[in-house]
């Protein structure tokens, strides 16, 4: 199969390393973005987003002739989707938007022979594969002559070349034959197992994973809430119930941030508002940690002023929507710092991983922790829990919401 040429449209944290894997594994393979600084980045080796390794797959594949990058699809044997899926703002329930998949089918849709495979990646509300092989009959492609699947991603950020090959993964095809020549294909480049089912299948496993993590999450918030009334400390009590051999409860935060988790059990319940109720639940949970912890730091705020006389400075750790990054998509941390700022609040924003914010000034840990009357850590950081440890933040005083005290 590895003399077969790969058309991948969509550059980003998806589709650039599997590009790049896939020309390191003998396919030729064809790139495409509609992001122009993004395609020639590519053809000079180089990256334009940060992860591990990612440099080294993407210099060795241009250099060998193997991986090419373009603004338009060219004709190829398999063609790969792996555009962004977010959601439409507004409304009770947030509406999944396909709208980058559809326009990328209708980009490859004059492109497609007899025999083609196409693969969509892009995490999507279950329905869409279909919706693709609507698009491309649309478009004059005889459906019967050509193989749709689904096969979602799963990789973790920081992980992704490893994981692109180790993790198992699910593939669903519209017909049993799309279903084997697609998994045939992911068998040649992953050493995870490949398991074979039907696209809509395939389609709602991947919203379920978000999902169960977003409830599991949502369950460990509430508890958090319901702790903080009774001056339990919810992170022990959690390490307790764990202990339990059928108990696994996650990690309470601020909030859930990210691009996958905070948006895709949304395309669940926009789905099935009536029967998703656990799903949206969970959400809204999510969602209110988040102003709970708001209203947390301003009732600090206000002691800590009444017992100085003058307003107080509030300095809160973390921005990133997890430990250690420096992604800020949807995250609920950064949330906390904009609300409090815009109601007047004198907030330090301390986020060691990136080194600017095109919206926020950035304060130094060692600087905001000796200049705040109230000091909240948001996100746990290596650095903040190494700062606990050291003796460096004392535990009476700090708002902990990530558990950095343990
Ligand atoms: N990033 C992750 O960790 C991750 C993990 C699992 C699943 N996913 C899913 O994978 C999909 C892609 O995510 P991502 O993080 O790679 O997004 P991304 O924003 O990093 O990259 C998407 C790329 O697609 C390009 N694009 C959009 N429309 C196009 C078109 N019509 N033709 C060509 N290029 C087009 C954009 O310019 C962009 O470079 C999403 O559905 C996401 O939910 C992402």
């Amino acid at each position: 199969m590895a003399n077969k040429t790969v058309c991948v449209v969509g550059l980003g944290y998806i589709g650039l390393p599997t590009a790049a894997l896939l020309a390191t594994n003998g396919y030729q393979v064809v790139g495409v973005d509609l992001n122009v600084h993004a395609v020639d980045t590519i053809n000079k080796g180089q990256i334009h987003i940060v992860e591990p390794d990612l440099d080294a797959y993407v210099r060795s594949s241009v250099a060998a002739g193997k991986l090419k990058a373009y603004t338009k699809p060219e004709q190829a044997d398999i063609y790969m989707i792996c555009v962004p899926t977010p959601f439409h703002e507004g409304g009770d329930i947030p509406q999944p938007n396909i709208d980058y998949v559809l326009a990328a089918t209708r980009s490859i849709a004059h492109l497609v022979t007899p025999g083609d495979l196409v693969i969509l990646e892009s995490t999507s509300p279950v329905g869409t594969t279909r919706r693709m092989g609507e698009v491309l009959q649309e478009a004059g492609v005889d459906l019967s002559t050509v193989h749709l699947a689904y096969c979602p991603e799963r990789v973790l950020p920081g992980k992704i070349m490893i994981e692109l090959v180790e993790n198992d993964r699910v593939v669903g095809g519209l017909t049993p034959d799309a279903t084997k020549l697609a998994s045939n294909f992911y068998r040649t480049f992953v050493r995870g197992e490949v398991l074979e089912t039907d696209a809509p299948t395939a389609e709602m496993c991947k919203l379920t994973e978000n999902s169960y993590r977003d409830v599991n999450i949502a369950f460990a918030n509430e508890l958090s809430l319901l702790c903080a009334k009774s001056g339990i400390n919810v992170w022990r009590l959690i390490e307790l119930a764990n202990r339990h051999p059928r108990v696994n409860i996650l990690q309470p935060g601020t909030g859930v941030g990210g691009h996958c988790i905070a948006v895709d059990p949304w395309f669940i319940v926009a789905s099935d508002p009536i029967n998703a109720r656990v799903i949206r639940i969970a959400r809204e949970v999510n969602n209110c940690k988040t102003e709970w912890v708001i209203d947390q730091i301003k009732i600090a705020v206000a002691d800590a002023s009444a017992k100085t006389g003058r307003k107080s400075r509030v300095a809160c750790l973390g921005l990133s929507f997890k430990p250690d990054i420096d992604d800020l998509r949807e995250s609920p941390a950064l949330h906390v710092v904009k609300t409090l700022q815009a109601q007047g609040y004198d907030v330090m924003a301390v986020e060691p991983n990136i080194e600017s914010h095109d919206l926020l000034a950035l304060t130094s840990l060692e600087q905001a922790i000796a200049d705040a009357d109230v000091v909240a850590v948001l996100v746990k950081h290596r650095r903040f829990v190494e700062l606990v440890k050291s003796g460096g933040l004392r535990k009476e005083g700090v708002l902990d919401f990530c558990g950095v005290s343990g």
